[in-house]
């Protein structure tokens, strides 16, 4: 950990939750709790809760929850040392001088230094196309399409058609040759500097957070390459990056539209579109879905409709399914690419596109059928063998279910028929991994708490009391008194809960209450704060009167001894440790026959 508790502390204690997620969520106070819409996944209704007294969010639809610094770690998607430090700024809290080496002093000035000299020659190219040559490219944009509002907001510009002026340009600023080649906007050689790019309609490309990384530069006409990419270098990673995700995170939309290239993105959000997004110059990575499932678990694919487009869709799926995303595709026929399709039709005709969007599986299906001439009983045969192949993909049986009768339907077969093909198909080949990644899918979007009914038990016997014991003692800290002797954290049965206990009694201890937002930040990864935000959230149900309290607090710290006993009681069995397990039989009895267990 970089910086201390206190520090950490101080840093909550100066920034307001309500103050500092009202920046970002409209919040209207209800109650004791301020509710606004959840800026983490898509919703109509409020459920993104805010609580002050605890200084913590919860959102009880997608069940993310933290302290402030979770939250601008979430909504920025930044790490915890980063996310501490906007907030100490903002708080003016004066964060201790953190020990670095000398070379992570050289590479963090480095990296800031490619930022800088990437942000002047964005506003170089920019002004330079407010130039009299410039001229040619704001012709070209205009004559794309493209109003001055949507120049500006992507900062569009133009590179002059001489070999070094850019050079030139960042040498009269400071820069030295050695820096210069690391670049990517400059080629240094024996016989000189020459920029990269020239006589080119300038595209900057910008990191999630707004900051310029690299640049597109298209012909205006024809010409050879279309578009010449900056190299990668230290803060431009081709395969991670996505143009557009710097203004699409905060459409406000629960889906991205997927696109091949930058003028499909400018076309969509100038059109209102501003959830669309594009890989850069190469196919999507897995990298680039792991980047995108961190904001949506949906993905609309609109790539060229042409048999490249097809191709790249059919790659792409799985990619993006892997990562737990659900994808369906576009249609855009008769036209190429988003860009060309609303200049033709309008956004209105794209929107319902988008509306009637194909699902992976049928698309995947329909471009597979087209392979078969279903005019031949043989070649019919064997594509109802391929889609029930296919539907054995599929683990979860209702799911199957729906898809085997969607299929029946569209490509009318009859579906008892077909199931039944279905169903000796799978006797013949037994039973199939699934390909779908389901549990990754319950990790990063809650939203299904648990993927089966044994999970949903487990949790509620034995997580569940000691989530509540835990919210318990941080809305009433004087029950440390009481349960201290009784109740250990090392009853606390998960890795996670009893960390949390911990911290939770240490505080009881040493400060005499409990502050959540502070146990949460003595966790670096976001998801970890998560869980540990939606510990604290484990209310009684409805209202309950002091003696009804006493008694669940009694019921519960009864539950968690019992469980304890209860895992050491297996573990003993395991071990085969018969005296073992004979003297913790006996003190399970002891614990069912005890009356009162607290005072
Ligand atoms: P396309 O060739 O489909 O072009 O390239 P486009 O997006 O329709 O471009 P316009 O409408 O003619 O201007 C798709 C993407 O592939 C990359 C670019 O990122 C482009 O946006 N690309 C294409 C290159 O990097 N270099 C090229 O020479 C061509
Ligand atoms: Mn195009």
């Amino acid at each position: 950990m970089y910086y201390s508790d206190e520090t950490i502390a101080e840093v909550i204690s100066r920034n307001d939750i309500a103050d500092v997620v009202g920046m970002y969520v409209h919040l209207t106070k209800k109650g004791a709790n301020y509710w606004g819409l959840c800026p983490f996944h898509g919703e109509k209704t409020a459920s993104f809760s805010v609580n002050t007294n605890k200084q913590m969010f919860y959102c009880f639809g997608c069940h993310k929850g933290g302290s402030v610094i979770t939250f601008l770690m979430e909504y920025e998607n930044i790490p915890f040392q980063e996310a501490v430090k906007e907030l100490a700024e903002r708080g003016g809290v004066q964060l201790p001088e953190v020990r670095e080496t000398e070379e992570d002093v050289r590479n963090r000035n480095f990296i800031q230094r490619l930022f800088d000299v990437n942000k002047l020659a964005a506003e170089y190219f920019f002004k330079a196309a407010k130039t009299e040559r410039g001229k040619l490219a704001i012709n070209y944009f205009k004559k794309r399409g493209l109003s001055d509002e949507t120049i500006l907001h992507w900062g569009l510009g133009y590179s002059q058609p001489f070999s070094d002026d850019l050079y030139k340009f960042l040498k009269s600023k400071g820069y030295n040759d050695d820096f210069l080649k690391d670049t990517g906007l400059v080629t240094i050689s024996e016989r000189g500097a020459t920029d990269k790019f020239w006589n080119r309609a300038m595209f900057p490309i910008m990191d999630e957070r707004d900051r310029v990384i690299a640049f597109g530069g298209r012909v205006m006409g024809e010409g050879e390459p279309k578009y010449l990419n900056s190299p990668e270098t230290k803060v431009f990673d081709k395969g991670f990056n996505l143009y557009g995700l710097n203004y699409a995170r905060h459409s406000g939309k629960n889906f991205f539209l997927l696109c091949e290239g930058y003028m499909d993105v400018i076309s969509l959000h100038q059109a209102g579109f501003t959830n669309a997004v594009a890989s850069l110059g190469t196919a999507l990575t897995d990298r680039n879905a792991l980047k995108l499932s961190k904001y949506v678990k949906d993905v609309y694919l609109t790539y060229d409709s042409d048999g490249a487009g097809t191709k790249a869709s059919l790659r792409a799926i799985p990619i993006l399914e892997a990562r737990g995303i659900t994808v369906k595709v576009v249609n855009m026929q008769p036209h190429k690419d988003p860009d060309e399709f609303i200049k033709a039709l309008g956004a209105e005709e794209y929107q319902k596109r988008i509306d009637n969007a194909e699902s992976s599986f049928f698309f995947e299906l329909r471009i597979k059928a087209s392979g078969f001439n279903m005019e031949e009983p043989k070649e019919k045969n064997d594509f109802y063998e391929y889609v029930a192949g296919r539907m054995l993909d599929i683990s979860n049986e209702l799911e199957r279910s729906t898809y085997e009768e969607a299929f029946a339907k569209r490509y009318k077969v009859d579906l008892k028929k077909f199931h039944e093909l279905v169903i000796e198909k799978a006797r013949r080949e037994g039973p199939r991994k699934p390909a779908y990644g389901t549990d990754t899918d319950a990790e990063r979007f809650p939203k299904k708490k648990f993927e089966n009914a044994a999970e949903k038990k487990m949790d509620d016997k034995i997580l569940q009391p000691q989530r509540l014991l835990l919210t318990c003692l941080s809305d009433d800290p004087g029950l440390y008194a009481r349960i201290s002797g009784v109740v250990d954290p090392s009853e606390f049965t998960e890795g996670l809960y009893r960390k949390v206990a911990e911290l939770a009694y240490g505080f009881c201890k040493d400060s005499g209450s409990v502050n959540p937002a502070r146990i949460v930040s003595c966790f670096e990864e976001k998801e970890d704060q998560e869980k540990v935000g939606a510990i604290f959230q484990t209310d009684l149900p409805g209202e309950v009167n002091d003696a009804e309290r006493a008694k669940a607090i009694e019921d519960t710290v009864r539950k968690i001894k019992l469980n304890s006993v209860e895992e050491k009681i297996n573990s003993a069995i395991e071990a085969e440790d018969g005296q073992l397990v004979n003297e913790l039989l006996k003190t399970q009895t002891a614990l069912k026959n005890r009356k009162n267990l607290l005072s």
